[in-house]
């Protein structure tokens, strides 16, 4: 065994600063650059706490030097020395790293375990393919921004803990073999050996047991915990995240939203450091679909939309005219300055609206002189003005229209906007404005295959309508509003949460509306609707992102950035090269058979 190993370590290779020049300590970390000066090598220790530099004289003790020498890249060495003066040894502070004004002069050396040159360097930017770094994840986490990302990772979850134990929140675990979870996605499913044929679901929340628990009398519950959903993957989104899931009996919407904004607050805080706004803005899901097209708006810039049905319905402009004539939906939004682009410039733009289903994107600038240019001619003056009014649109600014159905409408130029407000650079990173939606609608219309369409819920089928929809829910399902909040950060998603139904007639009505027979009724919630029937308390709650939430917090730009061992937008994991196949036996004695056979890949 090594001798220093036996000592340990006397700090981190983060601590040393000008006031322990001449003390003698013993550090351990991955040799990291270095580099040949005046006969002397200096390498960066690195552990995840920094950086500091050590050295090797040769006029000292050559054999040390040449055992220094022979070092290399991610090598774990232990290391014996005397702090000493940069300055004072003719060299100079280093300020961008916290050791920069000592180095350590070596005096011992053990290697404790050597290294193969690793497939990519480890340094803060590397250019290795992303698929290489998640084969090689270990070493992609040594870099030190995936290192910070954890540990701010590591300091939300402790902020969160404190704060909720504070508030006198149980942290209470629920199990991952369950059946299906209501939350809509498809489930990941795992076979059952002892009952064949069965399967359990993994959860894709706790949103179940944490009724449940209030039912039982838990009234303050939270989770920090792991969800499954397999679904289609976006940047925001992976197979398995991470929710702070929590659930509290007699509360409103506003105690809910409240306590919650008080949470976040004091995790931005802790965390990074961060006042948010006291006061979070409450928008209902109408205005901000009226406003900015989607309803996790970024409310970190302006260029809002503007509804123009009013002022084009009799327009000379027939795309126009017919939309709101067939009951489509016309909006624009007026960039700054962007009457200075080209028209080339300005039909590229197509490209970002054409995926949401945009059929076009008109145009026109607006000069001093009117307007000019894509579809100007077909307003007189007066349109002009009106139009240039409601949009917000001063001389200078281009005018960017789409008219579809509603949905697409807004879907195109909502993320247009995102789009511009990125290019401008509007969409700051360390800005941050959190905000509710509220006063979600109760349900969804889904057009099926076959061109019927149905209701689906659009949080959750336990989510309670506002009280003067209860009963008329089931009449007009479209016009329902329910008792349900999104936080939303910076454009995205953060959370969402409810208040629960709890009496049973309303909560049979939501099955009708949704068209799910008696029968999958019981069997998919039989023991909640059976629990509802012994003394439920009102209740509600909501479950935090973790992962998005120090995704932003932190500046990453994927998810992948903030979570240990991530998945691949295609739902793999490289590193275990997993999905993986099962032996024939495992098939057997889980009663499965495959109808595909599996290529090597
Ligand atoms: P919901 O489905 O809105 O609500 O999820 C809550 C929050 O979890 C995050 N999230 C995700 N993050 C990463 N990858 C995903 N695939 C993913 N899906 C969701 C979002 C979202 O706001 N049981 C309810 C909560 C409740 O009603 O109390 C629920 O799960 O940030
Ligand atoms: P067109 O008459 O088809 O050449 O279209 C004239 C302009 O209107 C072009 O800039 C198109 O991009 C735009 N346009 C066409 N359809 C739509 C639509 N549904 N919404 C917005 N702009 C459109």
């Amino acid at each position: 065994m090594s001798t220093l190993l036996e000592y340990g370590r006397s700090h981190t290779c983060g601590d040393l600063r000008s006031e322990h020049v001449g003390s003698e300590v013993i550090l351990m970390g991955w040799v990291g650059a270095w580099r040949d000066l005046g006969g002397r090598r200096f390498i960066d220790l690195r552990d995840r706490y920094g950086l500091t530099q050590i050295t090797f004289g040769e006029e000292l003790d050559a054999e040390l030097s040449a055992r220094g020498k022979s070092l290399r890249s991610e090598w774990v060495v232990a290391v014996r020395g005397v702090v000493e003066d940069r300055v004072a040894n003719g060299g100079s502070v280093n300020v961008q790293i916290a050791t920069g004004a000592i180095e350590v002069r070596v005096t011992e050396l053990n290697v404790l375990s050597e290294s193969e040159t690793p497939p990519f360097l480890i340094a803060d930017e590397v250019d290795a393919r992303e698929e290489l770094r998640l084969k090689y994840r270990y070493l992609d986490l040594r870099r030190r921004p995936l290192q910070n990302h954890l540990m701010a990772r590591h300091r939300f979850n402790q902020a969160v803990r404190t704060y909720l134990d504070g508030h006198g929140f149980l942290e209470l675990e629920t199990p991952f073999l369950v059946r299906s979870t209501p939350e809509g996605a498809r489930d990941y499913v795992v076979p059952s050996r002892v009952h064949a044929g069965t399967f359990f679901a993994l959860p894709q929340s706790p949103q179940i047991f944490k009724q449940l628990f209030m039912v039982g009398g838990y009234d303050k519950y939270f989770q920090i915990t792991r969800c499954f959903r397999d679904e289609d993957l976006r940047a925001d989104r992976q197979p398995e995240f991470t929710q702070v899931d929590m659930e509290m009996s007699f509360p409103t919407e506003d105690r809910i939203m409240t306590f919650v904004e008080g949470l976040i607050r004091h995790v931005f805080k802790a965390v990074i450091d961060v006042e948010l706004d006291t006061e979070l803005e409450r928008i209902t899901y109408a205005e901000s679909m009226r406003r900015f097209g989607k309803d996790a708006p970024d409310l970190r810039f302006g260029m809002e939309l503007a509804e123009l049905n009013d002022l084009v319905a009799d327009c000379g402009f027939g795309v126009f005219a017919s939309t709101v004539e067939s009951g489509g939906l016309v909006k624009a939004l007026a960039l700054t300055g962007g009457a200075e682009r080209s028209r080339k410039q300005i039909e590229s733009l197509q490209d970002i609206t054409k995926p949401y289903g945009a059929k076009g994107l008109a145009w026109a600038k607006v000069t001093a002189e009117g307007w000019q240019g894509g579809i100007s001619k077909f307003f007189d003056t007066g349109e002009q003005a009106k139009i240039a009014e409601r949009v917000g649109a001063d001389v200078g600014d281009l005018l960017l229209f789409v008219a579809d159905k509603a949905s697409v409408t807004n879907a195109a130029l909502g993320n247009l906007r995102l789009h511009l407000g990125e290019e401008l650079g509007l969409r700051r990173k360390g800005t941050f404005k959190a905000l509710w939606i509220t006063d979600f609608p109760m349900f969804d219309e889904v057009e099926l295959d076959n061109g019927q369409t149905r209701w689906v819920a659009c949080h959750h089928p336990f989510t309670a309508p506002q009280a003067e929809y209860a009963v008329s829910m089931e009449e007009r399902p479209g016009e329902a509003l329910a008792q349900a909040y999104d936080l939303v950060i910076n454009g995205h998603e953060m959370g969402g949460g409810s208040i629960r139904i709890h009496q049973r007639e309303i909560q049979e009505r939501m099955f009708r509306v949704l068209g799910m027979p008696e029968e999958e009724q019981r069997e998919k919630f039989g023991f909640l609707l059976d629990a509802f029937r012994f003394g439920p308390p009102p209740h509600g709650g909501l479950a935090l992102g973790v992962d998005r939430l120090v995704m932003e917090m932190v500046g990453a730009s994927s998810l992948r950035d903030v979570i240990a061992f991530p998945k691949t937008n295609r739902a793999q994991d490289l590193m275990l090269d997993a999905p993986g196949r099962i032996d024939q036996e495992q098939f057997e004695e889980l009663y499965l058979e495959s109808t595909v056979e599996v290529k090597d890949s």
